[in-house]
This record gives C-alpha cells, sequence and structure tokens, in this order.
C-alpha cells in the first residue's frame, strides 16, 4: 500500500515490514524485539571490557551481559504486550507473559558471550511462534526469525516468511535497509567447520575437513554463530557446520533457540540446512535445550557434507 504522505529517501525496519505487508501485530513484535536490540547494543558498548560479571573500574557490580541482556530483552518483550511466553538460551525453561497475546518467543540473548573480551563480533538470536508452548513442534512453525549481529557495526536481518533482509543500525539508533532479498546460491564461498575437536574421534568429519583443505576453500570461522553464519548470508553462499563428535555428541548448538531460526532464515534465503538426517526445520523440539548437529548454508554443499558424514 502507498503512503499518502512523502516518506524518508531511506527504508527503515518498520516501512520495510509495511511494506512488505507483514501482519500488522507480527510487526510490531519485532519492531519491539529490534528495540530490544539497540538496549543490548549500548549494553555491550557501555561495560567495560574483560569486567562484565565482576567489578568495573570504579568498583561497580556489573552484571556478565549475557545475564544483563536477557534481562533487557525479557523486559521489552514483556513491556510489548504480544508475547504469550518467552524461552531464552540463559534461562531454559517457558516463562508466561501475558496469556491473551499471539507470540510465542525463544532466543539466545547474547551468543558467543566468551568471544566478548577478545572483542569478537557476537549476536542475539530469535524465533517467533505463535502461542503456546514449542515443545512438540518443530521450527518450520516458526512464523519469523531474526538476529542482530554487534560488530564494528550492528546489523538487523529478519524474515517473516518473505524473503530474508538485512538492516543496519543508524547514528540516531534506527535500523536503516542495507540488503533485501538476500540470497544463498549454490557456491561453495567459504568454510566455517564448528566444533572443529569432533575430528579426533569423528574420521567422517576429517574427511570432509580434508576435502576443503585439499580444494583449498576460504576458510572463515570467528567462533560466533552469529558473525559466521551472517558472513555467509551477506556473502551469498557458503557453508556453516557444528556437528557431534569429542565433548559433544550432538554438537555444541541448540535446536530451539540457534540451529532453528537460522535455519528458517538460511532456508528462506535458498540455502539448506540439515541435521544429518533432515531439514533442521523438520527436526521435533522434545527439549527446551535440545542440542542438535547442524549442517547449513548452500544446498549443494550442505548435500555433499551430509553425504561424507553419512560415509558415502
Ligand atoms: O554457542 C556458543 C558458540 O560460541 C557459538 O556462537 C559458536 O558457533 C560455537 O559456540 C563455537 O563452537 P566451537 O568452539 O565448537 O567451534
Ligand atoms: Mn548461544
Amino acid at each position: 500500500m502507498a503512503a499518502t504522505c512523502k516518506l524518508p529517501s531511506r527504508t527503515s525496519l518498520n516501512n520495510h515490514l509495511f511494506r512488505s505487508e507483514i501482519p500488522d501485530q507480527l510487526r510490531h513484535l519485532i519492531n519491539d524485539i529490534a528495540k530490544a536490540g539497540k538496549y543490548v547494543h549500548n549494553a555491550i558498548r557501555t561495560t567495560d571490557l574483560g569486567l562484565a560479571g565482576s567489578s568495573n573500574t570504579f568498583g561497580e557490580e556489573q552484571l556478565k551481559l549475557d545475564v544483563l541482556s536477557n534481562n533487557i530483552i525479557s523486559e521489552q518483550l514483556c513491556e510489548s504486550r504480544l508475547v504469550e511466553s518467552i524461552a531464552s538460551e540463559e534461562e531454559a525453561n517457558l516463562e508466561t507473559l501475558n496469556e491473551a497475546a499471539p507470540f510465542s518467543v525463544v532466543f539466545d540473548p547474547l551468543d558467543g558471550s566468551s568471544l566478548l573480551d577478545a572483542n569478537l563480533a557476537i549476536g542475539s538470536i530469535f524465533g517467533i511462534y505463535p502461542k503456546g508452548t514449542p515443545i512438540g513442534r518443530t521450527p518450520r512453525d516458526q512464523v519469523a526469525a531474526l538476529y542482530l549481529v554487534y560488530g564494528p557495526r550492528t546489523v538487523l536481518v529478519y524474515s517473516a516468511g518473505k524473503g530474508v533482509h538485512a538492516f543496519y543500525l543508524n547514528e540516531v539508533g534506527e535500523f536503516i535497509l542495507l540488503k533485501e532479498k538476500l540470497i544463498i546460491k549454490d557456491e561453495l564461498k567459504t568454510y566455517s567447520p564448528g566444533n572443529l575437536r569432533a575430528v579426533s574421534d569423528t574420521p567422517a568429519y576429517r574427511k570432509m575437513m580434508n576435502i576443503w583443505l585439499d580444494e583449498a576453500v576460504t576458510l572463515r570461522y570467528s567462533g560466533g554463530m552469529v558473525p559466521d553464519i551472517h558472513h555467509l548470508i551477506i556473502k551469498g553462499g557458503g557453508i556453516f557446520t557444528n556437528i557431534g563428535g569429542s565433548k559433544y555428541p550432538q554438537g555444541k548448538l541448540r535446536l530451539l533457540f540457534e540451529c532453528g531460526p537460522f535455519a528458517y532464515l538460511v532456508e528462506q534465503a535458498g540455502g539448506a540446512s540439515s541435521n544429518g538426517e533432515k531439514s533442521l526445520l523438520d527436526v521435533q523440539i522434545h527439549d527446551i535445550d535440545q542440542r542438535t548437529p547442524i549442517i547449513i548454508g548452500a544446498k549443494s554443499e550442505v548435500e555433499r557434507v551430509v553425504r561424507t558424514l553419512k560415509g558415502s
């Protein structure tokens, strides 16, 4: 629907959602989550680096940033009035906020927070479901997913089932369209092999690693799921894995808070996701903190990794 008044030349997140005809309640919720993300962005920038969780240079106690981010997001979702229940990686239980509200939100408030003291990029991840418990559902039931990556710039990427779109946070605190309709092509531009310690007892993963080394594929791995998958979404190709083995028999990452939202976004962009057997969008959620192997990115490379891990 065209506006009758004159719109700013830049496209804001709200205007993009409106133009894309995302239903009003979902549009408001995505805006509310974006606002929560701005507070997390601010918390990251104003907490003394390396001192989060102890006292700062003035001797004041500081909450750990992942705990602080969890509190910020939970409070913003409470204020939103659109959220029936939440589940956070930080707490791993289902909490009712507002029984009459239409949505359930699952989130990882600050993924990769151990990278903070090294000043590497980190992120927040969100999955939005119709109201009710996620147990018994699959990530395909999500109506939207989004993440924020806090790097040299703060970038938000969302999908509400009509493509995948990226926004940057400008100087006055508004998310402005950076790139719309992001597409993951069937290209192996880069590889990001997580839980690589698994090669010690998982020969098929070692084989896959050797294939990438022999093919001289470019490695891009920071150890932060959000920037690492964001890299392949923004560049439009590549592969990210975190498979089972060694210390983590099911891989390190969680279906509900981490893999489910990214599977939604990557598949929306034309890529694929797998747990080694099927699309992550079709894996049933039976535990809030269930871990899963993840192979995600360009379609044919996901298929090749799955085949190689099966030993064929
Ligand atoms: O969940 C925390 C996390 O830091 C993710 O962001 C990241 O993808 C993963 O752990 C890194 O795992 P690994 O050390 O096994 O490669
Ligand atoms: Mn995490």
